[in-house]
């Protein structure tokens, strides 16, 4: 039996991101190739797919397949408190803003949710989770449907229940999930978010946020396409608003006009307009 081919050429990837923005008007054409072709290459395992012409044939046809798609495309992995250390640090930039009568937080990229969760227990925690009006986005339908169901499995609690504590060392997992038939799910008093299907690379946002998570996405775009979301993150951003960035997201050298670190430690970024106005 034929297996599918493990690697890709940069024109066989151009063909098939061609095709799919024809199709579909989703464009992955800017997205750093080699975690993309890794992408495709799992999606054809996954799927029992041959060749390259098959799978280019099927995308072009089945546009149900082409969604479910999308996630072996994009990578969803995410955990409660990821990166626990910076919990503290975000919870310092909720209670700058706890004179609002509602604090607006984007996750864009939000995967399977758990980044949103953890805001709410953060704000929660700062007695904020009433005025917390979150938006979470993702590309991914899956992951959006995961992340509203609030479900997680047992085998993660575990580690999960590890990264809250080294934020709240008295935290315990029964605090932010109820158990039902052996299931655990996000208490009703977090699930604040408004989940949403959101491409950062073609859709528009109208909002303004006071603080915007984009934490790993980037990481798999290329520099034009960085720049390009970065600019865009950036507008969504109140002049006195906050950008947390992943520890991974190498920035490209153009961004310094757009934003300044915060706090090194954690990768938070504030506006450049908004210290220009200060000078
Ligand atoms: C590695 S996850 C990061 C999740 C979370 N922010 C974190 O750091 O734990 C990257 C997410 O970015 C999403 N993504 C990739 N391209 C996107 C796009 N163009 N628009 C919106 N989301 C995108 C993927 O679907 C995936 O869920």
């Amino acid at each position: 039996m034929a297996r599918p081919p493990q690697i890709l050429s940069d024109e066989e990837l151009a063909a098939l991101t061609d095709a799919i923005k024809n199709r579909y008007g989703i464009d992955f054409t800017n997205y750093e190739k080699r975690s993309l072709k890794r992408g495709f290459v799992r999606l054809m395992n996954k799927n029992h797919i041959d060749s390259l012409l098959e799978l280019w044939s099927k995308i072009l046809k089945e546009s149900d397949f082409f969604k479910s798609c999308i996630d072996d495309l994009t990578v969803n992995l995410t955990e409660l408190f990821r990166n626990p250390e910076i919990w503290d640090e975000v919870g310092s930039l909720l209670t700058q803003f706890k004179h609002k009568t509602s604090i607006n937080v984007w996750h864009a990229g939000c995967a399977t949710g758990e980044e949103v969760y953890s805001m709410a227990m953060v704000a929660h925690n700062k007695g904020l989770l009433y005025k917390l009006k979150s938006l979470a986005t993702d590309i991914s339908s899956k992951a959006i449907s995961k992340a509203k169901e609030g479900y997680y499995a047992n085998e993660l609690l575990p580690k999960y229940e590890k990264s809250l504590k080294k934020y709240l060392p008295n935290g315990e997992i029964k605090d932010m999930f109820d158990f039902e038939d052996g299931k655990a799910y996000i208490k009703k008093k977090f699930r604040v978010a408004d989940f949403k299907i959101h491409n950062l690379v073609s859709d528009k946002m109208t909002r303004k946020f006071d603080i915007i998570f984009c934490r790993n996405v980037l990481i798999y775009f290329d520099e034009v396409l960085k720049l390009q979301v970065l600019e865009s993150l950036v507008n969504a951003l109140n002049d006195d608003g906050y950008l947390v960035l992943g520890y991974y997201d190498m920035l490209p050298e153009s961004s310094k006009d757009l934003i300044s670190q915060y706090n090194t430690d954690t990768r938070i970024y504030v506006p450049l307009r908004s210290l220009k106005q200060v000078i």
